[in-house]
């Protein structure tokens, strides 16, 4: 199929199909792993803004039933290559506490956001606690976390799509697309 490209885009790395495949084996996965349960006892939770489109298709494909909810993070802007430091700006409505929750993440790169998340969340007495992230840049790790389901591990390139973004922008593209270096060596 021939798509157009958006300028910055230098290739495709995961095509739309791709994608939507593998979305579909960890929904029947996870399903498997979690039946039984009734829906207010499992929890997905998305984190804001990367895993909406995610979350979104991983959801609707879920044979079991479940509740979403969402929290939204920020990393401070100067320190937080050095020392990983995330701080919450929404936090779930629903309390986590006795439930099964699912963590979903569109990537995990440093390892500090999905570090912090187990800690707060770890903290707060789930019946359980795993995580499903789409990507992984396993060159990029900081810290050790570990990953329950993972769609994909790729290089470390930067990537946009499906909820990835470069400066806010290319969020929406239904494919994931490495980004041409002359657009964030700038
Ligand atoms: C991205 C991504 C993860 C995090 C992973 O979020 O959605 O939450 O970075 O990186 P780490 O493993 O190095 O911690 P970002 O801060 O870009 O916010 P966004 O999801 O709103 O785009």
């Amino acid at each position: 199929m021939n798509i157009s490209l958006p300028n910055s885009v230098e290739r495709v790395l995961l095509d739309e199909a791709t994608i939507q495949q593998r979305v579909q084996q960890m929904a029947d996965i996870i399903s498997t792993d979690y039946a039984g349960l009734r829906n207010e006892e499992f929890l997905l939770v998305g984190v804001l803004k990367g895993s909406f489109m995610f979350m979104a298709d991983l959801a609707r494909r879920l044979t079991v039933p479940h509740r979403v909810d969402f929290i939204a993070l920020s990393s401070y802007e100067d320190s937080a290559e050095a020392t990983g430091a995330v701080r919450m700006i929404m936090d779930t409505r629903v309390d986590v506490a006795r439930r099964h929750v699912l963590i979903v993440e569109d990537i995990v790169d440093t390892g500090y956001t999905l570090q912090y998340l187990y800690r707060i969340f770890g903290a707060r007495q789930p019946a359980s606690l795993r995580t499903a992230v789409l990507l992984s840049k396993p060159d990029q790790r900081k810290v050790e976390v570990p990953v329950d389901y993972l769609g994909f591990q790729i290089p470390d390139v930067w990537v946009v799509g499906y909820g990835l973004d470069f400066a806010d922008r290319f969020r929406t593209l239904p494919y994931i697309a490495m980004l041409k270096p002359s657009v964030y060596s700038k």
